[in-house]
């Protein structure tokens, strides 16, 4: 074709660090794979029986269901999250049912954001932020997270904003600031302090807030998970994101949800009947249906919302004794699947690792360590927007959502690595 192909909005966007990464693990069959967020160890049964039951039972499951959601769950969503964030959701009105929640949040950045408005994210962020602000025609504004020195290194809690710098941020563009807690890579876990601050920033300049709460059942030790659209005046301006895929440990499903003010919900409605128009009704039905299940048992020990945490939580604490028995300098995770260890030591000894001059250290050293360790990690700084990667190429991200004999693996891997650092 003499004509241009590719629409003008995917420059910069061809290459997916998740593709190149699922590619390298699966050239390397015998490396331990710690990389992609997802579960290598089954759902839970009553999970699966529901999928079971979907496919098995009503034979209308087989067709296409209402557009925004199929209703017993648009039904659930809107009375079990309602009680959580302490209004009154109509389901009709406030939920909306997406593929994933990859599917809400391309929704919400297409409903909202405009030519030129400028969108707030926090670095590190889960990656698909900064080219879905792009495609929709906004223009990202990048903010990082710091470690304060005053704090608890080896938690991801040091990882804080600075006030003053937030503020900055802001301007008569910004329409939309992204959060996400617990936060994919760190695992942190805004505080209510944290969160007040972007609220009140978000309030005084009229901005939107998208909240990506897909780990919110993931949160460990004393720590809690708050929902930015509970604090006061934000739920006219918060679309608050979650996963069933997250939630109940079937990323596969891909039925995620956005909840949200009548007003906004309404563009995303537009949207999603332009663009996707419904999502697979057997999956929306098991997912309904774990949510009746957890309803009856919530806040008790027998809840998975209960009983998935304090599994990940062991799971956390083994990677971390392993990574440190290694050397490694692990960041505990407060939330999420996730762990970032600082890789700086190896960067000062090792620095000539192959790999393209301009390619960031993390890059290099993730690609070294599955060819020639076995073990499979994303590199911290595809979190980050471009000018800022340089500044932080020395962390590495794994995800502990994994099965205890890929656990036991990593040690082998690990323990034959502390054997050869021996003769450094
Ligand atoms: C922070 C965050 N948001 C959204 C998603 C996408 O979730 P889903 O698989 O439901 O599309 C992920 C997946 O890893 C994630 O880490």
């Amino acid at each position: 074709m003499a004509k241009r192909l590719q629409a003008r909005r995917l420059e910069g966007m061809e290459h997916n660090p998740w593709v190149e990464y699922v590619k390298l693990a699966n050239e390397h069959k015998d490396a331990v794979n710690l990389g992609q967020g997802f579960p290598n160890f089954p759902p839970p049964d009553f999970a699966v029986e529901a999928f079971q039951q979907a496919v098995s039972g009503d034979y209308m499951l087989n067709q296409y269901t209402m557009a925004f959601g199929y209703p017993p769950l648009t039904k659930i969503l809107a009375s079990f999250f309602g009680k959580l964030l302490g209004q009154e959701l109509d389901p009709l009105a406030n939920v909306l049912v997406t593929v994933g929640a990859y599917g809400a949040l391309f929704t919400a950045f297409q409903a909202l954001v405009d030519e030129g408005d400028e969108v707030i994210i926090i670095e590190p962020f889960f990656d698909c932020y900064e080219p879905m602000t792009l495609m929709a025609g906004g223009r990202p504004v990048f903010v990082s997270l710091k470690q304060s020195p005053n704090q608890d290194l080896d938690s991801s809690s040091s990882w804080q904003l600075d006030a003053t710098e937030l503020a900055s941020k802001f301007t008569p563009r910004t329409k939309v600031l992204v959060l996400n807690t617990p936060n994919n890579p760190l695992g942190k876990v805004f505080s209510k302090v944290e969160l007040e601050l972007v609220a009140s920033l978000c309030r005084q300049h009229d901005v939107l807030c998208i909240s990506d709460e897909v780990y919110q059942w993931l949160v460990y030790d004393t720590n809690q998970h708050i929902s930015i659209a509970t604090l006061p005046g934000m739920w006219d301006r918060t679309l608050t994101i979650g996963s069933a895929g997250k939630t109940f440990s079937v990323t596969g499903w891909k039925v995620g949800w956005v909840l949200g003010p009548e007003n906004i919900m309404k563009h995303l409605r537009t949207v999603h009947q332009n663009s996707i128009y419904h999502c697979p009704t057997q999956a929306q039905a098991a997912v309904a249906q774990c949510f009746e299940q957890e309803r009856e048992i919530f806040g008790q020990s027998s809840s998975y919302f209960v009983q998935l945490p304090q599994a990940m939580q062991r799971k956390r604490d083994h990677m971390i004794r392993s990574l440190r028995s290694v050397g490694f300098k692990p960041v505990a995770p407060q939330g999420s699947y996730f762990l970032t260890v600082d890789i700086s030591d190896f960067k000062s000894k090792m620095p000539d690792l192959p790999g393209a001059a301009h390619e960031p250290y993390d890059r290099r050293f993730t690609k070294w360590m599955i060819k020639n360790k076995g073990l499979v990690a994303i590199p911290v700084s595809i979190f980050y927007s471009g000018p800022h990667q340089k500044d932080f190429d020395h962390y590495i991200r794994f995800c502990f959502v994994k099965e205890e004999a890929t656990l036991q693996a990593m040690d082998e891997k690990l323990q034959k690595w502390k054997a050869e650092l021996k003769s450094w």
